[in-house]
């Protein structure tokens, strides 16, 4: 099992210059149902269908065998992936969502991804509290109980990391989405809305900043302003129905919906009201993004608008050949829902809307859809998110053009796959 593969960078960070006269045989009019070429087999004789199979044959396993249920033993690829370079050790990791092989808006809890500065944290609820206090009338310690007798609510919300794609500033770097685009997660949260609980501890007149501090090694703190605390985050205990994962953040975590991941605060157990942003000495908690002329931009915290073509892609290239092809992906903006999704398969010459399906939710990823037809040349595939508030995803080149190479942070420009006449997949830039 191609488990935690050591993935080596593309070949020689990859440009291309498209030819003049791309062709254009490739798309077979629009966003509409694909009619033409055959996707089933003519009825002949085949063994998987006349023959008795061992599946046929004997007893499966009985409702004891999986007191928790665990995916297909034929799904093991579907995992979450590292790079072995890109952190020092297994605390302070990062792992990735296996985006490619997932369908719909939910990532199951299993997969998603992980970003940890102390390693996970192994707290018994029973021993977990959450304290108020700084420019509070009244501080207050929240043990898990009490926090279920406020009201609950639940929200799909996505969790981008600042540093998702951080790897491709310079050019093309990792071949496959999980990798490029791979820290980013969509889960319906339950929990309680903040507002709650610091209207029960009485936020000072000169309270306009909050200090959230997980209970791990790394004492993770980020600086949020009261506002934003006020407006839609929440504490929260389950993801998916159930409890939150330890990697996750078990039994508490904050949630901050549509800003950078870095300030999810996990193992969450202390929130701090004070009147000015804190001085974060700790690397894990600077979040600045370095510009070209040696200035900085700070308090970026709204994840821009982004999308990402998920299959194809390098790692899960069309193995059908030419003829009825469904293309997918994943859009997001921290803004509020996205409203349309565009697809290229020429490098960005042409665009065609693709076809949003499924819930469409403010700050949660969107699916799209492109079926079309492949004659079986060359593709240069890209997608391309404009959400409600009308911005438009740039391209890779106008980003930099605006922020120079030195970030690592909020990079949510275009991604191209370029696809090969036998279907293979490859990261590549395109001008
Ligand atoms: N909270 C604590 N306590 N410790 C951490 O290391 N990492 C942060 C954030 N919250 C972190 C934390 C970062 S950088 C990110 S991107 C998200 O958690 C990742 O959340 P996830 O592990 O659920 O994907
Ligand atoms: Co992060």
């Amino acid at each position: 099992m191609a488990d935690s593969s050591d993935i080596s960078p593309v070949s020689s960070a990859r440009r291309i210059a498209l030819k003049a006269g791309l062709k254009l045989g490739a798309l077979a009019g629009g966003a509409g149902l694909v009619g033409a070429g055959q996707v089933s087999a003519a009825a002949t004789p085949d063994p998987l269908i006349t023959e008795v199979q061992d599946w046929n044959r004997y007893l499966g396993d009985g409702v004891d065998a999986n007191p928790y249920g665990k995916p297909s033993v034929h799904e093991s690829d579907a995992v979450r992936r590292t790079v072995s370079w890109l952190t020092a050790d297994n605390k302070s990791s990062i792992n990735f969502t296996p985006l490619h092989k997932l369908d719909g808006i939910i990532t199951p809890n299993g997969l998603c991804f992980e970003r940890h500065h102390g390693g996970v944290a192994d707290i018994a609820p029973g021993d977990h509290r959450l304290m108020i206090n700084g420019l509070v009338e009244t501080p207050l310690v929240f043990t898990m109980e009490d926090l279920e007798r406020f009201p609950r609510e639940s929200h799909v919300y996505f969790l981008e990391c600042a540093a998702n794609s951080g790897m491709e500033w310079r050019g093309a770097q990792l071949n496959g989405c999980q990798f490029t685009h791979g820290m980013v997660h969509n889960v319906m949260y339950t929990g309680v809305k903040l507002k709650h609980l610091l209207a029960e501890a009485g936020v000072s007149p000169r309270g306009k900043w909050l200090l959230p501090e997980g209970a791990d090694p790394s004492h993770m703190t980020r600086s949020i302003p009261i506002d934003k605390a006020m407006d839609d985050c929440m504490v929260v205990f389950r993801m998916n129905g159930e409890a939150l994962r330890p990697e996750q953040g078990y039994p508490l975590r904050l949630v901050v919906p549509g800003w950078e991941g870095n300030m999810w605060v996990k193992w969450l157990r202390r929130l701090e009201i004070g009147d000015q942003p804190w001085h974060h000495r700790e690397e894990t908690s600077k979040y600045t993004d370095l510009l070209a002329d040696g200035t900085a931009r700070r308090f970026t915290w709204t994840m821009d608008v982004k999308s990402i073509i998920t299959n194809p892609s390098p790692q899960s290239p069309i193995r059908h050949g030419r003829g009825r092809t469904v293309l997918t992906g994943l859009a997001w903006s921290g803004h509020g829902t996205v409203k349309r999704v565009d697809v290229s398969i020429d490098g960005g010459r042409n665009w065609s809307t693709a076809r949003l399906d499924g819930p469409t939710l403010a700050k949660s990823l969107h699916r799209f859809y492109y079926e079309f037809d492949w004659d079986g040349s060359e593709l240069f595939l890209q997608s391309r998110a404009i959400d409600e508030q009308r911005q438009v995803q740039p391209t890779k080149d106008a980003l930099r053009a605006e922020r120079g190479v030195n970030s690592i942070y909020h990079n949510n420009g275009i991604q191209t796959w370029h696809i090969r006449p036998d279907g293979s997949a490859e990261n590549v830039e395109v001008s």
